[in-house]
């Protein structure tokens, strides 16, 4: 018996996945008590895109906190927000002539997503959002309306209800998917708006990530999110995207979506906006919704969190030349190039976009053998997906060239072996 197991809840996680206890961490790597040191292709589920304790954003934090900077001002205004709205401003919405205001609320995604709702609503004086199958939002009521699995949803022990559920509309069908592209889905649905007797209102918003992280990293196709858009500029709904686990550079663009040709209402971030891991959520939403919020609407009392911004800011400067993106580029379509061969066993399909693959096994169980040999191996990788069967490989951005390669070895080892065994 430990503290652990005796007094922290049944709730625990991944703490059951990984059974040691992690005392020190360095861009891609984490170190338990015992010495050992495990190769992290997991980064906090999105949060680590700059690693672990990035020494820039941790020689910025320890120097505001000695210089004796506000450290929690609620809204207020202080300098470092002043500084991290000034970068944002200048490096990530004046390069795209985005007009969207910033909107800070208590630091998780799931509140950026209730916050999104809530004014979608507010803006169409409509109810009813459209979420996808396989989309993951969050775990407070509202964005779990709007998640689709199951497992989360049984807890909730209410109604999840004003949400609409349509297919989602993958660039190429998830091995096993009976549920089709979508598109088909999206047209019909189209036409039930437009014919006024079809008893089928519009929505208030759709609510779609441009590749289900959680869901198993399923990538919508260009054509799919373009009509989205189409459809909600039509119907007078609001294209809301939740960049909560896909954006900061992820798929080696700032935003997911910078190649897709869209231009979305609401813009959902959290985990990698805080930089080194320290909590921020921020919406970005264009002016003409915003006005619709009275002040202090949707409080909380971390929206905006002094720490988060400083090292946030630093994470910006990633992005003020394309040093980063381009690497990211390039670890990419080596990700792609090392597990794609895995496709030559019967039920493993390689997936993904930038720096989030998933590697489909087909088998919840085989899934699990293959984290467990990863982890025995030195490997911090999760599951993702319908019953979990998606290795979901999403390590720092900066990870070094040598763990990377050294974490995919593991990885295909691991996964022979398990097919090997399964054969
Ligand atoms: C796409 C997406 N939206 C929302 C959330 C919820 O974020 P949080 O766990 O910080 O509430 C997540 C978390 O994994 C996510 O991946």
């Amino acid at each position: 018996m430990n503290i652990f197991t005796e007094r922290e809840s049944e709730i625990r996680a991944y703490a059951r996945t990984y059974p040691v206890i992690f005392d020190k961490a360095s861009n891609a790597r984490q170190t338990d008590e015992d010495g050992k040191e495990y190769i992290d292709f997991f980064a906090g589920a999105g949060v680590l895109n700059f690693g672990h304790n990035n020494q820039r954003m941790m020689q910025a934090v320890i120097e505001y906190m000695q210089s004796g900077g506000v450290l929690h001002s609620l809204d207020m205004h202080t300098t470092a927000k002043r500084e991290f709205m000034e970068a944002f401003t200048r490096t990530i919405l004046e390069p795209r002539h985005m007009t969207h205001r910033m909107q800070f609320m208590g630091p998780t995604g799931t509140n950026a997503v209730e916050a999104a709702l809530k004014l979608a609503r507010r803006v169409t004086g409509r109810r009813e959002v459209v979420a996808f199958t396989r989309g993951f939002h969050g775990m407070t009521l509202g964005a779990l309306a709007c998640t689709a699995n199951q497992v989360f949803r049984n807890a909730a022990g209410v109604p999840l209800d004003n949400v609409i559920r349509m297919p989602f509309g993958c660039e190429v069908p998830c091995q096993g998917c009976e549920l089709g592209c979508g598109l088909a889905s999206l047209e019909e649905l189209e036409a039930r708006y437009e014919d006024l007797s079809s008893g089928v209102l519009p929505p208030a918003a759709f609510l779609v990530e441009t590749i289900q992280a959680e869901g198993g990293v399923n990538v919508a196709s260009a054509e799919w999110l373009k009509k989205l858009e189409q459809i909600a500029r039509k119907t007078g709904a609001l294209l809301i995207v939740d960049d909560i686990q896909v954006g900061c550079g992820r798929t080696g663009t700032y935003f997911s979506f910078d190649d897709m040709d869209i231009d979305p209402d609401i813009v959902c971030l959290a985990k990698g906006i805080g930089g080194l891991g320290t909590p921020m959520a921020m919406n970005l939403v264009k002016p003409e919704h915003d006005q619709h919020w009275n002040p202090g609407e949707h409080t909380g009392t971390f929206r905006g969190q002094n720490l988060s911004f400083v090292a946030g800011r630093e994470a910006l400067r990633y992005f003020e030349d394309d040093a980063l993106m381009q690497e990211v580029r390039l670890k990419a379509r080596q990700i792609m190039e090392v597990l794609k061969p895995l496709e030559q066993h019967a039920g493993v399909q390689v997936r993904g976009k930038g720096m989030i693959v998933g590697l489909d096994v087909g088998e919840s169980a085989r899934a699990k053998a293959i984290v467990d040999d990863c982890f025995a191996r030195g490997l911090l990788i999760a599951s993702c997906g319908t019953g979990g069967r998606v290795l979901k490989v999403i390590p720092p951005l900066t990870i070094p060239g040598d763990d990377l390669e050294q974490g995919l070895k593991i990885l295909v080892d691991s996964t022979e072996k398990a097919m090997a065994e399964a054969a």
